[in-house]
């Protein structure tokens, strides 16, 4: 059987799977119940110094994005970091540490963008049993205006900075440098990070987001009293944003450091994708926000049947296997195209592939006499839309002619 334990940056965790900082792991007696049910490790909700910056959260703080019958394929929140004392915090840290000690516990951090602060959360930190700290440069609403979260993670020299603050304190414990997703290039701050002396990186933290306008009342959503503000998305719609930002730093061969990968994992399948683009390590919130800590038994079986089917006994083999197939577009192959082919009998006469071609599409697909489309293969230019589109499983493909 497939050995899914994995040495993420040293830290050696029993299986990928680590929930990520978020209320997933508010307190102790969560991220134990968590640990029973299967999972790995768990990314502390961020901590910070109340007596600093006091932390007084909005509610409500959350709404979500449906689907047609599905619900919360994105979510808004507008969470701040813990608002539970640090000490509190702490303690409890070392109580799950001492009964779970096979499990991983790292403590996410945020404070205002000044050595003194950095300085004395990682020491406070210290003696907690933390296995690693993770520094939150991602938080899109968290408090910028004190050049927190993603106010220092948009600046790679702040970046840099912080990191080699935390550094200098941190001792033997790893530095995982979070970063945030609402920047053009994420490649910039990594490098950063990795001068800064980071040990790892890990993305992406949520996308900025209106999630939508209630129309009864006509105010954006999540309303909180009248109002609203810009707040971060998470959930399986960032899955393609995360997994690009993933393939970037994984491909970059300056940066060079493991990656903790999350944003929209919520199956097996999710999970294997983030590997092969490049994640050596998992990271989970909102589908366990959705679901539940149970969804780790899947999340654990899945991966494991996996990777025995494909031959992989170990999650490094499998790190970056997809990854090596991006290319540059101009390095795409334009010959032989693929052309559509279409299963009569599995067809189910809803038209789309035909409204597809004819109004998005070549005009390459009309509808015979038993509204059965056929496709003409001169003016099919392969482009693959109604092998996306038709909602029957295997009805239409894409195949080359021999
Ligand atoms: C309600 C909520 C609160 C969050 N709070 C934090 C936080 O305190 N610190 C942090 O680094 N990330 C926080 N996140 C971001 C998650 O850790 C994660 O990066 C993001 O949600 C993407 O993963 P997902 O799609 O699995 O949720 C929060 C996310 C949500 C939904």
């Amino acid at each position: 059987m497939a050995d899914i334990s994995i040495n993420f940056c040293g830290i050696k965790s029993p299986n990928p799977f680590w929930l990520a900082s978020s209320p997933v792991t508010n307190n102790g007696e969560m991220i134990q119940r968590a640990f029973e049910a299967g999972w790995g490790g768990a990314v502390w909700k961020t901590l910070g110094l109340e007596e600093k910056t006091p932390i007084v959260n909005v509610s409500p703080r959350i709404a979500g994005m449906d689907l047609e019958d599905k619900k919360a394929v994105a979510l808004e929140n507008l969470e701040m970091i813990t608002d539970r004392s640090l000490d509190e915090n702490l303690k409890e840290i070392r109580e799950t540490k001492k009964k779970y000690p096979k499990n991983i516990i790292i403590a996410s951090l945020m404070v205002s963008n000044d050595e003194a602060s950095w300085t004395e959360i990682t020491k406070r930190v210290l003696d907690s049993g933390a296995d690693g700290l993770e520094l939150n440069f991602g938080c899109p609403h968290g408090m910028p205006e004190k050049g927190m979260g993603a106010a220092t993670g948009k600046s790679p020299s702040n970046v840099e900075k912080v990191c080699a603050w935390v550094k200098k304190v941190s001792g033997k414990l790893p530095v995982i440098a979070k970063l945030t997703p609402n920047i053009t290039d994420m490649r910039e701050p990594a490098l950063a990070a990795k001068n800064g002396g980071a040990d790892a990186l890990a993305a992406i933290n949520t996308v900025q987001a209106v999630i939508g306008v209630d129309l009864n009342t006509l105010i954006p959503r999540p309303t909180v009293n009248g109002k609203s503000a810009l707040g971060g998305m998470s959930g399986p719609a960032v899955k393609p944003i995360a997994l690009r930002f993933i393939t970037e730093l994984y491909l970059d061969k300056r940066i060079g450091l493991p990656i903790s990968g999350m944003g929209g994992i919520t199956t097996w399948q999710d999970a294997a994708e983030f590997l092969l683009m490049g994640a050596s390590g998992l990271q989970v919130c909102t589908a366990v926000m959705h679901y539940g800590y149970r969804i780790v038994e899947d999340l654990n079986d899945g991966l494991s049947n996996f990777m025995d089917e494909k031959g992989f006994k170990t999650i490094q083999e499998m790190v970056g296997v997809s990854a090596q197939k991006i290319s540059s577009h101009a390095a795409l192959a334009r010959e032989p195209r693929p052309i559509s082919k279409i299963e009569r009998e599995l067809c189910a006469k809803c038209d789309l592939c035909y409204l597809g071609c004819s109004d998005g599409g070549h005009q390459a697909i009309t509808l015979d006499k038993e509204r059965i489309p056929t496709v003409d293969e001169e003016k099919c230019v392969g482009c693959g839309l109604c092998a996306t589109i038709c909602p029957v499983e295997n009805c239409v493909t894409m195949a080359y002619n021999k």
